[in-house]
């Protein structure tokens, strides 16, 4: 399904990937994405006429190019973000695509309806709630949940219920959603993609740091935390979702988004060798559109499954490790009040 195919053998194609992936520049670059697709001869993501797909994050960046890749492969979107105008300019670029469909998947040219907007602020939990509300009341099953809003914060900032903002925006956020989709979800054999980031492979999980106070607080640590946790919860999302529940976590590389310019200015410095967004969503939108199943799980990059550490550092014995994921839920849990029992 769009899977890597190598004109020189499996084998060409592998070396090549595994060399990008060590150089990090290499793989994480533009450039990485450019040999990958081209030597492994990507098709567009498989066709998903039919499907329906909440896109969080879709008023930017990444988060609007996942949502323009799954409108193009014929499924009926709904953006999700917080700045209305922005929103309506992305559900009309996802609408375009859907009608040329433009990024080529079989079948789907000018299928699905069009795509739709929700101006929720998603660390809040009553207006998730009643986004899950009008949601349920209009479909009876969810076949993609994107989780692709994100930030990075230089300065301790706190969200409206006093948690701070990181930990909040990719991680209590995301969980809350995912458990009150989840019957929707269980209904369609629903796919979760959660968008972290290479960032992730600086930090072990750390359950006691995700939420620090103004006195120990540093951005990027906490930013690393929060997307190593996206890992760790998406996995045990594929554990403990059921019904045939599949939940990915990958990492776009370097792309150029106004989320990158303001969080990590000394990025532009890149230049061309940064990712264009639907460059940055591509490995996304393949895994929303099935790409990557019968495995209904994993850390992905350029359509590979990826190795979830890079430093020892970061890694722990097989018993810590289960037992520190298992207090990231309880935490969830009890921030949420959501997952107890699941
Ligand atoms: N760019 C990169 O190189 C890179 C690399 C690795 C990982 N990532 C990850 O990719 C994801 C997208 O980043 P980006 O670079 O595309 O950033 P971006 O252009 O700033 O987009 C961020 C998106 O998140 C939304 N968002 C943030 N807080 C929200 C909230 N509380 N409620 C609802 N929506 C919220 C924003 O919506 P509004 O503006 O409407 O509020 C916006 O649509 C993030 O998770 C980021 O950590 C990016």
């Amino acid at each position: 399904m769009g899977g890597p195919q190598s004109p020189g053998g499996p084998g060409l194609a592998r070396a090549l990937d595994a060399a990008l992936d060590a150089s990090v520049v290499g793989g994480f670059s533009r450039l990485g994405y450019l040999l990958r697709r081209g030597v492994e001869r990507w098709g567009p993501p498989p066709g998903i006429p039919g499907a329906n797909a909440v896109v969080v994050g879709a008023s930017s960046g990444i988060g609007r190019a996942i949502a323009v890749g799954l409108a193009a492969a014929g499924a009926e979107v709904c953006l999700v973000g917080r700045d209305e105008r922005r929103l309506a300019e992305a559900a009309a670029a996802a609408d375009r695509a859907r009608v040329a469909g433009s990024a080529g998947s079989a079948g789907s040219a000018g299928d699905g309806r069009p795509a739709r907007t929700a101006s929720v602020d998603v660390t809040d939990a009553v207006a998730t709630g009643a986004f899950v509300r009008r949601l349920a009341d209009e479909h009876d099953r969810l076949t993609v949940l994107v989780h692709a809003a994100g930030n990075l914060l230089r300065r301790h900032t706190v969200v409206a219920d006093g948690t701070e903002a990181t930990v909040a925006t990719h991680v209590l956020a995301p969980f809350r959603l995912t458990l009150l989709l989840a019957p929707l979800l269980r209904a369609g054999g629903g796919r979760i993609v959660t968008v972290s980031s290479g960032g992730m492979y600086l930090a072990r999980l750390d359950v006691a740091r995700l939420d620090p106070g103004p006195a120990a607080y540093d951005g990027r640590r906490s930013y690393a935390l929060a997307k190593r946790a996206q890992v760790v919860l998406a996995d045990l999302w594929a554990d403990r979702l059921g019904g045939d529940v599949a939940s990915y976590a990958q990492h776009p590389g370097w792309v150029d988004t106004p989320g990158l310019a303001s969080g990590l200015p000394g990025f532009t410095h890149l230049g061309p060798l940064l990712r264009r967004p639907d460059e940055g969503a591509d490995t996304a939108v393949w895994l929303a559109a099935g790409g990557a199943l019968p495995e209904r799980r994993g850390f992905y990059h350029d359509r590979h499954r990826r190795s979830l550490h890079r430093l020892p550092a970061t890694t722990m014995p097989p018993a810590t490790a289960a037992a520190e994921a298992a207090a990231l839920w309880g935490f969830c849990a009890e921030r949420t009040g959501l997952g107890a029992d699941t």
